[in-house]
């Protein structure tokens, strides 16, 4: 959940800012979680997840995903946190209170900002297909295990530049609504509660699935590593896909630490985040590759593989229409949760740096995204042509938010924590003064914070992008 002015105020947590503005916190420990997995679950876990792996070959990419998980994403995520809950404020005035004096790391602030511009322009798009298929799945036209039938449906959405349009700007009207009437807090109620549902469709989607004919193909794809399938674009995409799934690297895990009440265990919170997206994720690989080996689907059919092969899978339950709308409700649900935690960097900023308020700051931020999102939505329509290094507009926010900006985000968010915060204040943050025993975990994380990480990112992100 993402408190807002709106609210009443937390005892304990509703200290001045920095920036002199009062700001709000979770008020449980439980609602810290529960938002920060909020942002955390998203289209990442059921639509990135899943078509990654696949263009990516498999069990190999799924092995340096986790990988890069564990040695870089929960450091920075934990840093990223810690900052947040000492600066209690956005991430450029957090950066700028916390450097030493004329250090201009408020840097990674700012382009954490247009870092949540371009993800927000395609990402918002993909909502938009969501959104979409809950109407589709409703009128019945896409349930069909036949690869021709799901794939022309999927393609008639993308390829109809009013459709494509009309459901973004119904996407970021809804969530700007959202933003507007103070409600995010409702929906994070409702989230907290549906999620669970989410989670046993899943479970029965993977069910299904694997009992599918060729379901060990499936499970073999995913499990059983092929090394040679391992190259450094491999890597560098699925370090970018652990940036993109743990919401780190451009401030919203800064801006979401900023209403972490004193008391909360951020070690603890992150890691248990990041086991239960690890999870969400097994289970949607679980649920699709089994039903794309059956059914003859592509697993290389890049950002299309879940909206072709999901219909498939519910086609082969009883009740399958009915069920697969619920999906894709809970689908929207969980997407727009991900969507409010990214759209909190952008307005937070234009709140406590420019002045601007919280109404004016979303009614600013929509209509940017407006204007940007339109690249991407026209991507595989009237822009279809219109290409940068082989890549559509789509293509190019997706694999330079990814790969590009949240790593170096990532890099150099370690290294201020690393070389300009230092280890005392650290361990204060990651210990509540002391408090928690953990020293050892603190002196390992900041040793990869400070070495290990940095030195990972920048060496993966010049061989993925062949720059050495
Ligand atoms: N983690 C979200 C997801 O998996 C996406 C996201 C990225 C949200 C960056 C906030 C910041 O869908």
């Amino acid at each position: 959940m993402t408190s807002t002015s709106h609210e009443s105020a937390v005892p304990g947590c509703g200290k001045p800012s920095k920036s002199g503005l009062a700001r709000v916190g979770f008020s449980t420990g439980f609602g810290v979680l529960a938002a920060t997995l909020g942002s955390a679950v998203g289209l990442g876990n059921i639509w990135k997840f899943p078509y990654l792996t696949g263009a990516n070959g498999g069990a190999g990419f799924l092995l340096v995903y986790v990988l890069a998980t564990l040695l870089v994403g929960l450091p920075v995520m934990m840093a990223e946190i810690s900052l947040g809950r000492v600066g209690k404020a956005n991430p450029i005035s957090t950066l700028q209170a916390l450097a030493p004096k004329g250090q201009p790391w408020w840097l990674i602030g700012a382009a954490g900002m247009l870092g949540a511009f371009l993800i927000l322009s395609f990402y918002s798009e993909v909502v938009a297909w969501v959104f979409a298929y809950v109407v589709k799945a409703m009128r019945g036209s896409i349930l069909s295990s036949d690869p021709k039938v799901t794939e022309a449906a999927f393609g008639a959405l993308i390829s109809d530049p009013m459709q494509s349009l009309l459901w973004q700007w119904g996407v970021l009207v809804f969530i700007g609504g959202i933003l507007l009437m103070g409600v995010t807090k409702g929906i994070e109620a409702i989230t907290k509660r549906l999620m669970p549902i989410l989670l046993l469709l899943l479970v029965l989607l993977c069910a299904v699935s694997l009992s599918l004919d060729k379901a060990l193909d499936g499970l073999v794809f995913l499990f059983q590593p092929d090394f040679s399938k391992i190259t450094a674009s491999v890597v560098l995409t699925a370090m970018g896909l652990a940036f993109f799934k743990l919401s780190i690297g451009m401030g919203t895990m800064m801006t979401y630490g900023s209403y972490f009440r004193d008391d909360q265990n951020i070690p603890l919170t992150t890691v248990r985040v990041m086991a239960a997206d690890l999870c969400i994720s097994m289970l949607a690989g679980i649920a699709i590759f089994p039903a794309v080996f059956t059914f003859g689907f592509e697993p290389t059919a890049g950002p299309a593989l879940v909206f072709i092969t999901i219909p498939a899978v519910f086609s082969q339950i009883p009740m399958g229409q009915g069920l697969m709308v619920v999906f894709f409700v809970l689908a929207s649900i969980a997407a727009t949760g991900a969507m409010l935690s990214l759209m909190e960097v952008p307005v937070v900023i234009l709140h406590e740096r420019v002045g601007l308020s919280r109404p004016k700051a979303t009614l600013l931020t929509i209509a940017l995204l407006v204007v940007l999102g339109s690249a991407s939505a026209l991507s595989n329509s009237t822009l279809a042509e219109f290409k940068l290094f082989g890549l559509t507009p789509f293509d190019v926010a997706d694999f330079v938010s990814s790969n590009i900006i949240l790593p170096i985000g990532g890099i150099f968010i370690a290294l201020f924590v690393g070389w300009a915060w230092g280890l005392d204040k650290f361990s204060q943050a990651m210990s509540n003064q002391g408090q928690l025993h953990n020293q050892q975990l603190i002196r390992a994380v900041f040793f990869l914070l400070r070495y290990v990480s940095p030195a990972l990112i920048l060496i993966v992100m010049l061989k993925g992008l062949k720059l050495f």
